[in-house]
């Protein structure tokens, strides 16, 4: 698994050079979601290939950016499900972004993520990693290096308010849950990547972020192999909680097809007792 979480770090400082440097275009293609991509999507996906595919502990990929599983290495223990560029509509109005890895063994269901990580490109370099049973680590890029900064621990209750999805969209009973919030004196956290939206609710101790299932997507946006799920065990293992609309873990989906999305909430313990109260779900 080290020898994952290195080539994690060495393809990392290759992505952030690609999206200083390269085109920010459209390509000609559509990924499996129906998005169009850009050629920077394109590009940081096949930089995180070509990283994996002499590594023999990884038997497949399955990249938001490619219509199925691609085979790798037929004794590897390991499929990584990669978000290569999340948030990449930003990146032409110099928002962070970041990429996103879940890596599995066995079946591609949540409750075989044995790790996960993610990649925020931002003013700095950052990178999370959490195993089994430790806290997520948090490191940050100096001169080239990964230099290991702390571990993460979410607050039982925190401040911040991430809603995603279109507000006209939202059921009315979201709509009440995220305004009561507010009323309580959250504040609005929301750049449009999840993955520095909820870097920050992470670092900053707490909060909710939301993606909800909307009356134009029932099943929510996000993806649940490369975004939801490791996301999910993130969360949890920082102290946290993330559940989809019916209060049932996010860990325990099983997803039918490679780009199956999920509705999905992601906080600490206050944020998501109280949304499960609004939702009628159980605790
Ligand atoms: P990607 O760039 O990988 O397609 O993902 C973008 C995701 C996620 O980062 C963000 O939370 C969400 O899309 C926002 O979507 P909308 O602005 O369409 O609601
Ligand atoms: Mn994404
Ligand atoms: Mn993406």
């Amino acid at each position: 698994m080290q020898n994952i979480f290195d080539t994690i770090k060495k393809v990392a400082i290759k992505i952030d050079h690609a999206i200083k440097t390269e085109d920010l275009g459209y390509s000609n293609s559509e990924n499996s979601s129906g998005e169009d991509q850009l050629k920077l999507d394109v590009q940081c996906d096949y930089l995180i290939e070509e990283a994996f595919k002499d590594i023999s502990e990884v038997k497949a990929l399955v990249s938001e950016e490619k219509e199925g599983v691609m085979e790798l290495h037929d004794n590897g223990n390991y499929t990584i499900c990669y978000d290569p560029l999340d948030g990449s509509s930003l990146v032409d109005v110099n928002l962070s972004v970041g990429t996103i890895f879940g890596i599995y063994e066995g079946e591609l269901k949540g409750e075989n993520l044995v790790a996960s990580a993610y990649v925020v490109y931002g003013p700095r370099i950052e990178l999370i990693i959490a195993t089994k049973g430790e806290k997520p680590l948090l490191y940050r890029v100096n001169e080239g290096v990964f230099n290991f900064i702390s571990e993460v621990t979410l607050n039982e209750k925190g401040k911040l308010n991430a809603p995603g999805g279109t507000q006209q969209n939202w059921a009315t009973y979201h709509k009440a849950f995220i305004d009561s919030l507010f009323a309580e004196g959250y504040r609005l956290r929301y750049s449009g990547g999840m993955v520095p939206d909820l870097h920050q609710i992470l670092l900053k101790g707490g909060g909710l972020f939301s993606y909800p299932g909307t009356t134009d997507k029932p099943e929510g946006k996000l993806r649940q192999l490369f975004e939801v799920i490791p996301f999910a065990f993130i969360y949890e293992q920082a102290g946290g909680q993330a559940i989809d609309n019916n209060g049932v873990r996010l860990m325990e989906l099983v997803p039918r097809h490679p780009h199956d999305t999920s509705p999905c909430f992601f906080g600490s313990n206050s944020e998501i007792d109280a949304l499960k109260k609004a939702y009628g779900v159980s605790q």
